[in-house]
């Protein structure tokens, strides 16, 4: 049994997310969390909400709320969606925690201590009726190159240009509208990860079984001419951790905050502790997973990711984490993923486009949307999501090939032979192929899932299910039952057992409908079948079983069509 911590992306708070989202971090990651505690491993999978930052901020202001209030509704919602998929976080923190201020002020505390964090005077724009510098985005003017009105400081909309607060034309302060502004000097602290290179080269060139998304992304940013710069670590926020070194003042950083991407990767440790906190236990509890010191030297740590938060994964936290000095665990496998389109374009969360993840719960349950998503999932190259190939593949994969099988079977079983396994024959040339052929693919599926091939996976296992509606194809027990009543008996006692098989190697994927196949066979044992040959006698002669509901229904051709045109516009 191995130790295995697990933590996805934690998504930022403001919004819900939509179905590129999960597919990219939280619902892979939650397909190893429950595969390897299938296994029999002690899994530890971490997720939180992602609360500082400015567009926290904008979106609370947006919906008339103080941050605090609306982080803490957000974070609920969010929470509440993430059990609507089923996703099996041991604890869905909060960057936004006690934890996560005394962690990310230890973290910036060593790192001075370590020399590696230097004071860096900056122009910046200050709105005197507001009381406070305004980041980029809050700044508003007209654009000097096309005259467009509503040009932010950092760029303009209309025309693209890269825009410095300062070359707008009337600029003004979008949280007051005020015009009242000015530049004024401030100061923040910068992360020296220039002088880190070094180690973190080292360290990512030590780990050779990446995959080549994620390693070709750290290798860029290192290597490029401007990858690796010194990184300001705080900005002149009101929401956020207040900067301090370790739990003393920082003189000359007073009402400034740590910025969003110093502190959220830290909320996997902190997330870990409030997990412990929850639970009432100790910090040795939290502690035996992050700190080699104190146990975690044994722990295997992956970590799930869209593509553009890759550097700052394999640079920017392992550069807070090196810079301490302190036994931190690291990560040792960083399981990244390209982008989920939508219908011919991209899925939006600012302009509201494609299919947010409570839409999808609204119209149909969380198996349906787990199973294309993941056998969809945008590994090798970015992948796209249309309703026709949604359909196709909810009715073919889910409805013809595995709900119609479990429904076939026990049906038949019921109407011949009452409601308990039937004792009658033995095990013939076909079921002995059946059991070498399962054994076989079944080593290839586990041998998939350990390496995270996610799509690859999911058609293994579309595979296995394939394979028991063959062996019913040809075993034909719905004819034999005429002629050979014991026979027929055998392959249905194998058959039963099957469905057994597929509800626990399926369980992952489909945990609802899995949960619900054990339910109609009686059985509570989610022993993983290593041994195809055991397990597929597992339930013996006499053993009860009842017939379930319809697993999945077909979507049907209306039904798609109404979907494309609901989600056809833009969500507001
Ligand atoms: O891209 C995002 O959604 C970020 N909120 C991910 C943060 S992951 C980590 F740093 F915590
Ligand atoms: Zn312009």
């Amino acid at each position: 049994m191995a130790r295995i911590l697990i933590t996805s992306a934690i998504p930022y708070i403001n919004g819900i997310k939509h179905l590129g989202n999960l597919v990219g971090s939280q619902l892979p990651a939650d397909l190893f969390a429950r595969y390897s505690r299938a296994r029999g491993h002690e899994v530890m999978f971490i997720c939180a909400t992602d609360e500082h930052g400015t567009p926290a901020e904008l979106a609370a202001a947006k919906a008339g709320k103080p941050v605090e209030d609306y982080c803490a509704e957000m974070h609920d919602v969010q929470a509440e969606i993430a059990r609507g998929f089923r996703l099996s976080f041991d604890h869905f923190g909060r960057s936004s925690s006690q934890r996560n201020h005394k962690l990310t002020q230890h973290f910036a505390g060593v790192l001075a201590d370590n020399g590696l964090i230097r004071e860096v005077a900056e122009s910046q724009v200050y709105s005197i009726d507001d009381g406070r510098f305004l980041p980029d985005r809050y700044i508003e003017g007209t654009c000097p190159n096309c005259g467009y009105t509503s040009a932010r400081g950092d760029q303009c909309d209309n025309c693209t240009k890269q825009l410095d607060p300062t070359d707008l034309i009337n600029p003004h302060s979008t949280v007051s509208g005020s015009t009242n502004l000015e530049v004024r000097e401030t100061k923040h602290l910068y992360l020296m990860q220039r002088s880190l290179r070094d180690k973190l080269e080292a360290w990512i060139d030590s780990k050779h079984d990446w995959p080549i998304l994620t390693t070709s992304i750290a290798k860029k940013w290192l290597n490029d001419g401007d990858g690796l710069q010194d990184r300001g670590i705080t900005r002149d926020l009101h929401w956020g951790i207040p900067v301090k070194r370790g739990d003393q003042p920082w003189p000359g950083m007073e009402g400034k905050v740590f910025y969003v991407w110093f502190d959220a990767p830290i909320e996997y440790i902190a997330g870990t502790a409030e997990w412990a906190d929850a639970n009432g236990l100790g910090d040795d509890a939290w502690e035996r997973w992050w700190r080699t010191d104190k146990g975690a030297s044994d722990v295997t740590y992956y970590q799930f990711m869209g593509k553009d938060n890759v550097p700052f994964h394999t640079l920017s936290f392992p550069a807070t984490i090196l810079g301490s000095g302190e036994p931190w665990k690291m990560v040792d496998y960083l399981k990244s993923f390209n982008y989920l389109n939508y219908d011919g374009g991209q899925f939006s969360t600012s302009r509201g486009r494609g299919v947010f993840m409570d839409q999808a719960l609204s119209i149909l349950p969380p198996d349906y949307w787990r199973w294309w998503l993941l056998s969809h999932a945008p590994e090798s190259s970015d992948a796209e999501f249309t309703w026709e190939n949604f359909q196709a593949s909810v009715n073919k994969d889910l409805a013809d090939v595995l709900g119609n099988l479990v429904s076939r079977v026990t049906k038949f079983a019921k109407s011949k032979f009452g409601d308990a396994i039937p004792a009658g024959g033995t095990f013939g040339a076909q079921e002995t192929a059946l059991i070498a052929d399962l054994g076989a693919r079944l080593r290839m599926y586990e041998t998939l899932m350990a390496q995270m091939e996610v799509r690859k996976a999911a058609a293994e296992l579309r595979g296995i299910w394939v394979v028991g509606n063959e062996y019913l194809q040809s075993a034909a027990p719905w004819s034999v039952v005429k002629t050979d009543p014991d026979q027929a008996q055998a392959m249905i006692r194998l058959a039963l057992n099957l469905i057994r098989i597929y509800a626990i190697v399926s369980a992952p994927f489909i945990p609802d409908a899995a949960a619900s196949m054990m339910t109609a066979l009686n059985s509570t044992d989610w022993t993983w079948p290593s041994d195809v040959h055991a397990a597929i006698r597992a339930l013996p002669a006499g053993h009860a079983f009842a017939v379930p509901e319809n697993l999945f229904r077909k979507i049907t051709d209306e039904e798609r069509a109404e979907w494309q045109v609901k989600f056809a516009g833009v969500r507001t």
